[in-house]
């Protein structure tokens, strides 16, 4: 095959990505504009004669040969997303027209980097592939949250219209190595507050529920998804469904870091969903694939990064 096109390649999920299909031995295209990722999330990747690596918007069309598209491209923090609220609703639907096209002209199969947020503030618990969601057109988060949802309208239209081969992952609460530091994510930012010493903020009263998943489940499901029989499309949900309180992660993170640190409560941001839990039984049944890294595992290895990081 052609070189995969990885789109968001040099962000905290993609650079996992392109390290995984070279270690499987395919050429890896990279397409970023940094606006989110950095060089050095890749810098073990540069000298690889198999990794390319280019410079570009996805919101501007884009020539390239390539075998397979995996669309990344596009910030997912909460901070990184609202500061430019118009980018990021363009990189979704621009981005996705853009890479659609290309697509489209060489007749390659691509997958979507979709989202959880599609389901809003659920009132339905756990979240399965066909629940609609409950998403706020108008809010703060609805760039992020209308956008990804905009997007998955034009993936099942190409696929509807053109008989494009399509995939659409709906990726949950995923934390690992390479996160941003100061992005809002409730994992990097509890990390980072206990290595610091500093308080661990909590919104509302922390009862509020998340489920997180390990990068390398992710990377693998996603992975699998890709090489997934033609007709199963998605969406799917890849995620793991081991729920937690975020007062229960604060308690696991300080026990892994150690230190100080103490509680402090903040009020809860508008639309903060009060629930996240993924129901996965659609990758298990079609994949064969859940999640198999446990938390402290997981949070080990963050936490090792961030040390390596904030140290240097
Ligand atoms: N990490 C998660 O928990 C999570 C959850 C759900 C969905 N996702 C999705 O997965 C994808 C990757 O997320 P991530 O956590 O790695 O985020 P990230 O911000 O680390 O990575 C996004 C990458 O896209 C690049 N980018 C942004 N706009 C671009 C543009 N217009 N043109 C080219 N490149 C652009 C950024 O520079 C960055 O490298 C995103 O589409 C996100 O919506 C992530």
């Amino acid at each position: 095959m052609k070189s995969i096109l990885v789109t968001g390649g040099a962000g905290f999920l993609g650079s996992h990505l392109c390290e995984r299909l070279l270690a499987e031995g395919h050429e890896v295209l990279c397409v970023d504009n940094f606006y989110t990722g950095s060089k050095s999330n890749i810098s073990n990747l540069l000298q690889n004669p198999r990794f390319e690596l280019l410079r570009h918007d996805i919101t501007f069309p884009i020539y390239v040969e390539t075998g397979q598209i995996y669309n990344l491209a596009c910030p997912a923090s909460p901070i990184h997303y609202q500061h430019d609220p118009v980018q990021t609703t363009k990189t979704s639907v621009h981005g996705a027209i853009n890479v659609l096209g290309l697509a489209k002209r060489l007749g390659i199969k691509i997958l979507q980097a979709s989202t959880s947020e599609v389901y809003g503030d659920p009132d339905v618990h756990p979240q399965s592939e066909d629940y609609w969601g409950r998403v706020n057109p108008i809010g703060i988060r609805s760039c992020y949250d209308e956008g990804k949802r905009c997007a998955e309208t034009l993936f099942f239209d190409y696929h509807r219209q053109c008989g494009l081969s399509i995939k659409v992952i709906r990726i949950f609460n995923t934390y690992g190595p390479r996160m941003l530091p100061n992005d809002g994510r409730v994992v990097s930012n509890f990390i980072v507050q206990a290595l610091r010493g500093e308080p661990i903020t909590i919104y509302g009263k922390g009862h509020q529920t998340r489920s997180f998943c390990y990068v390398d489940d992710l990377i693998g499901g996603m992975r699998r998804f890709m090489d997934s029989r033609a007709d199963f499309i998605g969406p799917v949900n890849i995620g793991n469904p081991g729920e937690i309180t975020i007062l229960e992660l604060a308690e696991s993170v300080l026990s892994v870091v150690g230190g100080p640190s103490k509680l402090k409560f903040l009020p809860l941001p508008q639309d903060d969903p009060k629930q996240r839990k993924p129901d996965i039984s659609v990758a298990r049944k079609e994949l064969q694939w859940e999640p198999k890294v446990p938390l402290k595992d997981g949070l080990r290895e963050t936490v090792a990064y961030f040390r390596r990081t904030l140290l240097d």
